[in-house]
């Protein structure tokens, strides 16, 4: 370890407070909900218990879970509504309000894979990916928005992943899905920043079934999905960021940022092809590349630069 392995921060508590972990039935989610109950929330733990591909039914996942939470002296409830419902996410909301009368955490976990390359994908395949892992999101975020809104708190994480961030073979359904969740999030802190409402992203690795058979027993015994939690009880804490992309695997934590360049101007000429091409390495140039805090900053810089004038 290269850090001080000693802290003096406080211990993070979610006392009083509500969390919703949907697909908490198992793997990661599990993990989440088991970590936000010892620190003293109450928990939903929502799973529709289906198959790594989304077909199927065991809604016995969720349950399974909240006896844990209440062996361990926990207070949970399971709900079994699925994330691609929308009429099952309010209904689960309801009975959250219902029952417990706040909603402080959202941790939209819940998903499954299609893998395929992109010419043996159907687009069934995709869109039951998108439907998950994009829209279940939308539609538990969009139930508990104005709850928040309300409290004047509230703490939402989507679980987005490297295939979004960065690509990977067999994944242009997932990949498409993950990253959508990036620019949800994006627009969702900037809304959500005057009501108190942080919104992140969670970019996990880690030995669940969803990757079983995707890596080495060796590497996946490294990546226990109780190394990525922390990150998720660092994002929805009361003190935590918004509007980040956080990466956790295997007990290291990093950032992901989607970054602009400083660029370079060339105006309108016939040949403004031909000149960029020739300014590839300007225009790759890092130096001055900044993280615009809102999409109308590349706007700025882009009419900044042509007013200026000058290549
Ligand atoms: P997992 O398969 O163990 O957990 C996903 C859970 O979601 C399952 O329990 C499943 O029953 C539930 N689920 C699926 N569809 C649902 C629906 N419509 N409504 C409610 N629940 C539903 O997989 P894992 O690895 O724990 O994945 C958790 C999240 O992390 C997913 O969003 C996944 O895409 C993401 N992720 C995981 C990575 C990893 O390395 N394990 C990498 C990057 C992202």
């Amino acid at each position: 370890m290269t850090t001080s392995s000693q802290t003096n921060s406080a211990p993070i508590r979610f006392d009083g407070q509500v969390a919703i972990v949907t697909g908490a039935g198992g793997g990661l989610g599990r993990s989440h909900a088991l970590q936000l109950a010892a620190r003293g929330a109450r928990v939903v733990v929502n799973d529709l218990g289906v198959a790594r591909d989304g077909t199927g039914n065991a809604q016995s996942a969720a349950e399974r879970v909240v006896a844990e939470i209440r062996a361990a002296g926990g207070h949970a409830m399971a709900s079994a509504a699925s994330v691609t419902d929308p009429a099952a996410v309010e209904d689960m909301v309801s009975l959250v309000m219902r029952e417990w009368g706040r909603i402080d955490i959202l941790v939209n976990n819940a998903g499954f894979l299609r893998d395929k390359s992109f010419s043996k994908m159907t687009l069934d395949d995709f869109r039951a990916i998108v439907d998950v892992h994009l829209m279940g999101a939308v539609y538990c975020t969009k139930a508990v928005w104005e709850i928040m809104k309300q409290q004047n708190y509230g703490r939402i994480v989507m679980t987005t992943s490297s295939s979004g961030l960065f690509g990977n073979f067999g994944q242009a359904n997932y990949g498409a899905a993950k990253m959508a969740l990036v620019g949800l999030m994006q627009t969702l802190a900037i809304e959500g920043e005057k009501y108190g409402i942080h919104v992140n992203c969670l970019a996990p690795t880690a030995a669940t079934r969803m990757t079983e058979d995707l890596m080495r027993p060796e590497d996946l015994a490294l990546l226990k999905p109780e190394s990525v939690t922390p990150g998720m009880i660092y994002l929805v804490s009361r003190d935590g960021p918004s509007k980040t992309v956080l990466c956790a695997g295997a007990g290291t934590f990093s950032r992901s940022n989607i970054t602009l360049t400083d660029g370079v101007f060339i105006g309108e000429r016939p040949d403004a092809a031909e000149l960029l091409m020739a300014n590839e390495d300007r225009l790759r140039d890092r130096t001055g590349e900044t993280i615009p805090t809102t999409g109308f900053q590349q706007s700025i810089m882009e009419i900044t630069k042509a007013r200026a004038g000058k290549m």
